[in-house]
């Protein structure tokens, strides 16, 4: 076989063999084998200097041309399996724009704010804004100052988180996380010292107790607040009536009973007809027909001074509400440890 015919059947053998050719792996091999630095055809090229001199001229020209030809076969093929590739891969990963999105499901405030957002405005309706004191507290506001000093035995009312780290300290400097919204009430009065008052206190409690269905060791609180120059029990009394009435509806009565509190006196306990059974006596309300709702009392003179208000000049009354039973109540919820055990099947539900 002749220089030349060989030459042209490896001309025909590498379009053939570039028709197979179908993925760019194969179309990178085939150009290695023919158009590389070691391919068939660039050796052809090479033996062109061994050649007899009149022969060289017309072999050296064709070997260029069906370079040239591979060449442009070459890049034909490249942009072929380019094309068909993509095709493969838009199918594959075609997006069906007709199915539906995954629905985004949007949040809601906790039962425990709504509750609190509800009681926010009857207060407001009677006049009382919102004064926000610490989660953790010093024990001075906490009792001292409320007329709790250390060992009166009304401290067993409120176990305690005390914050570690603070028990070197002086007695009244120690930390705690506070027990009732109460400490709030010395902070206001010496905050706004002489102006009258009339605030709600609203804000996570602590006790130190063991969890059960009606009770969780943090809670809410909603502590009220009234100093004036004329302020008496009555006024204390209508004032939750009112507040009972905008809350539990006008139908429900309200009763007051003599209680004790260090930091109140007279001090009292305010009841609520049952808002399940009316007063006719059910499982909710124990077969009494009342619900107690809130501890209250005309602030103690030693509190009014501690606060920085001369008792012989001003009075007060001051209340502190539960907000998650009236929630509990109001929804039927039968286990207080709900509402912060973060189950999204019980949050969902409000
Ligand atoms: N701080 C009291 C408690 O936690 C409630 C209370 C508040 C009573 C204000 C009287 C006046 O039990």
């Amino acid at each position: 076989m002749s220089s030349f015919e060989a030459l042209e059947q490896l001309h025909h053998q590498a379009l053939a063999e570039l028709v197979d050719a179908a993925t760019t792996e194969a179309l990178k091999g085939w150009e290695d084998r023919y158009l590389g630095r070691k391919g068939q055809i660039t050796q052809q090229a090479r033996t062109v200097g061994q050649m007899p001199k009149e022969a060289r001229p017309a072999f050296g020209r064709r070997v260029n041309e069906i370079k040239t030809l591979l060449e442009q076969a070459y890049e034909t093929r490249l942009a072929e399996i380019r094309n068909a590739e993509l095709q493969t891969q838009m199918t594959r990963e075609a997006i069906d724009v007709t199915l539906p999105g995954r629905p985004m499901v949007p949040g809601h405030l906790h039962l425990t704010i709504q509750a609190l957002r509800e009681l926010y405005d009857i207060w407001a309706k009677m006049g009382f804004e919102v004064y926000e004191a610490p989660d953790v507290e010093l024990e001075a506001y906490n009792f001292d100052l409320l007329n709790i000093p250390e060992y009166h035995p009304a401290r067993d009312m409120w176990d305690t988180f005390w914050v570690k780290g603070t028990n070197d300290q002086q007695a009244g400097d120690r930390r705690l996380l506070r027990t009732h919204t109460s400490p709030g009430q010395i902070r206001v009065m010496r905050e706004r010292y002489p102006e009258p008052i009339r605030v709600i206190l609203p804000g996570k409690c602590y006790r130190y107790e063991q969890i059960t269905v009606r009770a969780e060791h943090q809670f809410y609180q909603m502590e009220g607040l009234a100093v004036g120059r004329a302020i008496t029990l009555t006024d204390l009394i209508g004032t939750v009536t009112q507040f009972s009435h905008l809350y539990y509806g006008a139908d429900r009565q309200v009763r007051v009973r003599s209680s004790y509190f260090p930091f109140t006196e007279p001090s009292v306990e305010v009841d609520t007809q049952c808002i399940l059974c009316g007063g006719e006596g059910c499982a909710v309300c124990k077969y009494t027909g009342w619900l107690e709702i809130a501890g209250a009392g005309m602030v103690h003179p030693v509190v009014l001074e501690n606060g920085g208000y001369d008792p012989d000049v001003w009075s007060g009354f001051a209340f502190g509400f539960g907000v998650e039973r009236p929630a509990m109540q109001k929804y039927g919820v039968e286990d207080i440890r709900l509402f912060y055990g973060n189950d999204l099947r019980f949050l969902r539900q409000f």
